[in-house]
């Protein structure tokens, strides 16, 4: 047995997956409301004796692993990494494979953060743990955080880190130490010090912040093995629950926005650092919600980050909206004025196209004919992008009108733009995601195929009434043949068969059969064996009408061109078609 049988063994996804949804029984099956999507009437399945899980909703399922992966945001590696350790089962070093090297990397980031959190509350923090208390952070939040102070003297802590065995080459690896000469010396000296932590929420580098104005106002971990700036949202780890379950996520600059708005009771939300958001930070983001708010300063470069960050969530599908600060604040100081105000700005967040349009409109002055010009411009660009008709129509007649333009001209010149545009951006723009929200109709023979999935007994009647080239869809027909072909040396074991598909079918065979088994909770043999049966039958006849459909125009064509003997060939097969039908 593998390591990932071993770990699938010891779970039980029924109650795995209840500690995130609750479930209910119905029929052989356990029934939720899905958690990767929101909805109001249960689509999600779990299937106790095949230890698998399906939303018909967002049309995914898969086992244990791929449920926590999802669930938890975590990578394969770190999925398996994750239910080994809750299982015991024992990884093989063949498994842990090119991860195990960054174990002393993530080892030495998490005794960095305890030696700065033991400093904060030391006499040489006490000006740090100051500051803060003064900023109006609590105890409480300074300790859930696990902020803390870096020593001002030379190397400390890589002389701390040394003394427990950790050669300095490494310490420097983590980016908690830096050489000159030979010599280490600590990376962070004298700053406050905010752990940045990975979706798991362990700690992968820091964040440093002077006390006073001197600059550079912060110094970040370098890139390591484990901390690469652009992949990272900070407070991501405490922010994800709560951004599922309010399914959306709230983006803040600085790392003390963060901070305060969690304080305040907003705790779904992330900052970016100061950075330009990024294609990897959307993706993650992605995994918990497709619902974002913006909360970026307001001054140039935040407004400049905002525009940037608008356009790339929009082609990655994301509903945005954007929260406005007042001019010449952040988040944290409106925390900190009051905490109802920053709730208030929150709730109060606006649609993207009405902020573009408002902040748009208040940067040009329309009277001037070139800002006019660029206004519109601006404007049409963000219309365009819009994916619903109604609504583009909707934001073009109040760009008419606030203009002063026809409706008309700004449609022309709305496809200009877009001719111009694609012609420009085809090669390098991507496919927009789409959620698949609606169910894809299940054909009749993708029933069949499935009640004879679910009730293997009758498959000596099925085999007798039915080959494989019976069925259209070319995964059918060679299931149907695979399975044919065990009919004909003894029993069919479906479970045996099911474990050699390849994974993608694997999915689309299990999403088959808890279709069936929901129609038919009860799993009653009978009924399900007369659905089968009378499925059968259609499908067969079905195949005889396409069958003589088929034959008769050819009988026609051939009549047309005079061709006797052809005619006379035809007619006989069609003869023994109808024959054959007759004896379905
Ligand atoms: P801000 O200057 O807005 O900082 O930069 P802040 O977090 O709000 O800090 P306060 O309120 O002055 O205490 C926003 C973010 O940009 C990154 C940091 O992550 C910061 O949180 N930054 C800023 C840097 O990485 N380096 C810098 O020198 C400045
Ligand atoms: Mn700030």
């Amino acid at each position: 047995m593998n390591e990932l049988e071993e770990i699938k063994n010891k779970i039980d996804i029924v109650e795995d997956v209840g500690k995130y949804v609750q479930l209910k029984q119905s029929g052989r099956n356990f029934k939720g409301l899905c958690p990767f999507h929101s909805e109001k009437t249960p689509s999600f399945m779990v299937s106790p004796e095949k230890q698998i899980w399906h939303c018909f909703g967002c049309n995914e399922g898969g086992d244990i692993i791929s449920f926590t992966e999802k669930i938890e945001g975590l990578s394969f590696p770190d999925t398996i990494k994750e239910l080994a350790s809750r299982t015991g089962v024992k990884l093989s070093q063949n498994f842990k494979g090119r991860k195990e090297p960054t174990d002393s990397v993530f080892a030495i980031n998490e005794l960095a953060c305890l030696h700065f959190e033991k400093l904060l509350k030391e006499s040489e923090g006490k000006r740090a743990y100051e500051y803060l208390k003064k900023r109006g952070l609590t105890d409480k939040t300074m300790a859930e955080f696990r902020l803390g102070f870096s020593p001002v003297r030379g190397d400390i802590l890589t002389q701390e880190l040394a003394t427990l065995g950790f050669a300095k080459s490494d310490l420097a690896k983590a980016g908690v130490s830096n050489s000159n000469d030979n010599r280490f010396y600590d990376q962070f000296r004298g700053r406050l010090m905010f752990p940045i932590a990975n979706v798991q929420g362990k700690v992968i580098g820091f964040s440093a912040r002077v006390l006073d104005d001197s600059l550079p106002k912060y110094i970040n971990t370098p890139e390591t093995p484990i901390y690469h700036k652009s992949n990272i949202l900070f407070g991501m780890d405490k922010a994800k629950e709560q951004a599922r379950k309010q399914d959306h996520l709230i983006l803040v600059e600085g790392n003390m926005d963060m901070i305060f708005s969690y304080q305040a009771g907003v705790k779904n939300v992330v900052a970016s650092s100061g950075t330009a958001l990024t294609e990897a930070q959307l993706d993650l983001i992605k995994r918990f919600t497709k619902n974002i708010k913006i909360a970026f300063d307001v001054d140039m470069a935040g407004q400049n980050a905002t525009k940037r960050a608008i356009e790339l969530a929009q082609d990655k599908g994301f509903n945005i909206k954007v929260i406005e600060v007042p001019e010449g604040k952040d988040p944290a100081d409106l925390v900190r004025n009051d905490p109802k105000k920053w709730i208030n700005a929150c709730k109060k967040a606006k649609y993207v196209v009405d902020y573009t349009f408002d902040s748009t409109f208040s940067h040009y002055d329309i009277t001037n004919i070139l800002d006019k010009k660029r206004a519109t411009k601006e404007l049409l660009a963000t219309i365009s992008r819009l994916p619903d008709p109604v609504e583009k129509e909707h934001y073009l007649q109040i760009l008419a009108q606030q203009i002063g333009v026809s409706l008309q001209a700004l449609v022309e010149a709305l496809h200009k733009f877009k001719s111009a545009k694609g012609n420009q951006t085809k090669a390098t723009q991507k496919p927009k995601a789409v959620i698949e929200e609606t169910k894809t109709k299940t054909t009749l023979e993708e029933r069949i195929f499935s009640l004879l999935l679910v009730s293997p007994q009758y498959s000596d009647f099925f085999f007798n009434k039915i080959n494989p080239e019976d069925f259209e869809n070319d995964k059918l027909i060679r299931f149907v043949a695979e399975l044919y072909d065990l009919n004909e040396q003894g029993e069919v074991d479906i479970k045996k068969w099911l474990k050699k598909q390849k994974p993608e079918d694997r999915d689309y065979i299990n999403k088959l059969t808890f279709e069936i088994e929901d129609e038919f909770p009860e799993a009653n043999e009978e009924i399900m064996g007369e659905e089968l049966f009378n499925g059968v039958l259609r499908l067969r006849q079905e195949g005889y009408e396409a069958a003589k459909k088929k034959l008769n125009r050819k009988i026609y064509e051939a009549e047309k061109e005079e061709n006797a003997k052809l005619v006379k060939d035809l007619m006989a097969e069609l003869q023994f078609l109808i024959e054959k039908e007759r004896n379905i």
